[in-house]
């Protein structure tokens, strides 16, 4: 048989960590397991205002709760059992989460996770996502975990990595080698190794920007947004416009088709929307692995030292080429 299996892949692949004694792949395998219980909610989801038809409560009894917060509590779970993440922060949660479990209070790694990604898409039936990334805990084993330990910058990712929930679910990773994506084949419930060493072509055609906000956008963003719609052949403008409102599903589009994906400050949020260690980190590894680029407009996200859990910077990210032009107009 010619298909290879995300648990397969990752005991082939173990060996290029001297450092890890199979924590790691343990603890890839849990976000898989996780992945899989947060795709069969996703899949039912317009179901659950049928199910949930007394109020909020389904016919089972239980609460219908939100997506968001099913894949919270679903990545908690998996990852205090799984027992080698001593400390989670969440795009849910205020603040940290210690993982106090008997086996993940002594847990090698933390975690940051945007549990779903484009929430404003569930109840419409467009794809969405779920975003980790990992570190290496800085604090001792066995000692109770520290803001330290999360706070960590994207230069210290172990490994990061995207699900998304979209035509398929399709689970993409990297360990720092490179960027592997898989399929999940619903019949056998299992990702198969579908997109293997995705590179990210160096140019592309589509930009992705929520241009809406475009009267609040520095002067920069708006010379290159005028730029994009030029007809020239020899630089196949105009661009094409894409923009999902997920930035998983965008970003996807983009790393296998070649795109440039802008979240840029605006005058109501100088630092753009999205976040730092729950979404910008973890893409722009993924962007980096690939052979793209990603960048704060000022700085490389990766290098960005985060200050707080929630903090926001602005993004632009995705094929070489193109970021560095939007680079081009945001300099002069
Ligand atoms: P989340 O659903 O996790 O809060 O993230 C939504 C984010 C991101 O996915 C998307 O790219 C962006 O918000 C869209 O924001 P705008 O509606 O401001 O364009
Ligand atoms: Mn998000
Ligand atoms: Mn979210």
């Amino acid at each position: 048989m010619s298909i290879t299996t995300l648990g397969q892949f990752i005991i082939e692949k173990q060996q290029d960590f001297s450092f890890a004694k199979g924590e790691l792949s343990r603890l890839l395998r849990d976000i898989g397991i996780a992945a899989k219980i947060i795709s069969r909610e996703v899949n039912k989801a317009g179901l659950t205002q049928i199910l949930g038809e007394y109020g909020s409560v389904n016919v089972q009894g239980e609460d219908v709760k939100k997506l968001d917060i099913i894949g919270n509590e679903t990545f908690i779970w998996a990852l205090e059992k799984g027992g080698e993440v001593c400390a989670m922060a969440s795009e849910e949660n205020d603040d940290m989460i210690p993982l106090m479990g008997a086996y993940s209070k002594n847990g090698r790694y933390v975690i940051c996770i945007d549990p779903l990604d484009g929430s404003s898409n569930i109840d419409v039936n467009v794809s969405i996502g779920t975003i980790f990334s990992i570190y290496r805990r800085i604090s001792d084993q066995g000692t109770a975990p520290t803001l330290a330990d999360v706070l960590q910058p994207g230069n210290q990712l172990v490994a990061a990595g995207y699900v998304v929930y979209g035509t398929s679910t399709m689970l993409v990773y990297s360990t720092g080698k490179g960027v592997n994506g898989f399929t999940l084949d619903p019949s056998i419930g299992e990702f198969c190794l579908s997109h293997p060493d995705i590179i990210t072509p160096e140019d592309g055609k589509v930009y992705s920007i929520n241009e809406g906000n475009a009267g609040e956008f520095p002067q920069g963003i708006s010379d290159y947004l005028k730029w994009v719609k030029e007809t020239d052949k020899a630089t196949s403008r105009p661009y094409s416009a894409r923009y999902i409102g997920s930035m998983v599903a965008d970003f996807h589009r983009n790393l296998l088709k070649g795109g440039v994906f802008i979240y840029p400050p605006t005058a109501k949020s100088p630092n753009g929307k999205l976040r730092l260690m729950f979404e910008c980190i973890p893409m722009s590894f993924i962007a980096e692995q690939a052979g793209g680029i990603s960048t704060t407009g000022k700085v490389r996200v990766l290098d960005v030292e985060p200050m707080e859990i929630h903090q926001r910077v602005p993004v632009v990210m995705g094929s070489k080429n193109m970021v560095n032009k939007v680079l081009e107009f945001m300099n002069k």
